[in-house]
């Protein structure tokens, strides 16, 4: 399927929020975005181009029973994506989190659903520079981009429109690999 599936984790709704948000810019292009504690990996692996946002909790963590999310999210879907072959699929992560009073963990979630996709055979896009932000450790990171869009709702909120406008344009050709398709038509035509 030539859209992109935009699946998200939460707890109290911003990483929602933040998933309908990309969706309403995205228009025809992508579908109606969906919490992972209700979907199948099924329904994940029907697309080829996946944008894919988590929270972190606990000092670190991905959301889920073990940050009291009696509902589940990605500690307990992620695991059962990860088993699918991904290859072939192209994946941008965005992460939300606090860089001030979390400054020792800050978007660290996005590690964990980053490692556990590449190894599961996925292309991963839209690493995000870490200009602009304040915080002291995050385990995502490399060469100092962000394994994701980072975004902080509690103290940087007005950045995020034009951080979501920047990384979209950044990743829609690539996730969409709309290159591709064209290279295809033009020899479909020759
Ligand atoms: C108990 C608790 C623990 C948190 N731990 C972290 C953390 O380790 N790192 C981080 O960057 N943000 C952390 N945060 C901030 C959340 O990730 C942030 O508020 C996020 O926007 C929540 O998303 P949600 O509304 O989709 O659940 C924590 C927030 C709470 C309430």
């Amino acid at each position: 399927m030539n859209k992109i599936g935009i699946f998200f984790g939460t707890d109290t709704g911003t990483t929602r929020l933040i998933a309908k948000k990309m969706a309403k810019k995205l228009g025809d292009c992508c579908d109606k975005p969906l919490n992972v504690n209700r979907v199948s990996v099924a329904d994940v692996l029907k697309y080829e181009a996946l944008i894919l946002g988590t929270p972190t909790y606990g000092h670190g963590l991905l959301p889920g029973k073990s940050t009291d999310i009696e509902a589940g999210s990605w500690e307990e879907f992620l695991p059962q994506l990860a088993a699918a072959d991904l290859s072939g699929k192209r994946i941008a992560l965005y992460g939300l989190g606090d860089q001030d009073k979390y400054a020792d963990y800050f978007v660290d979630a996005l590690f964990d659903l980053h490692s556990a996709l590449h190894h599961a055979g996925a292309q991963l896009l839209g690493q995000w520079s870490t200009e602009g932000y304040t915080f002291k450790h995050s385990k995502a990171l490399k060469d100092d981009h962000f394994l994701g869009l980072a975004l902080d709702q509690t103290n940087q909120a007005l950045l995020t429109d034009t951080r979501i406008d920047t990384w979209l344009d950044m990743i829609k050709a690539p996730l969409l690999d709309l290159s591709r398709l064209k290279h295809r038509s033009e020899k479909q035509r020759d």
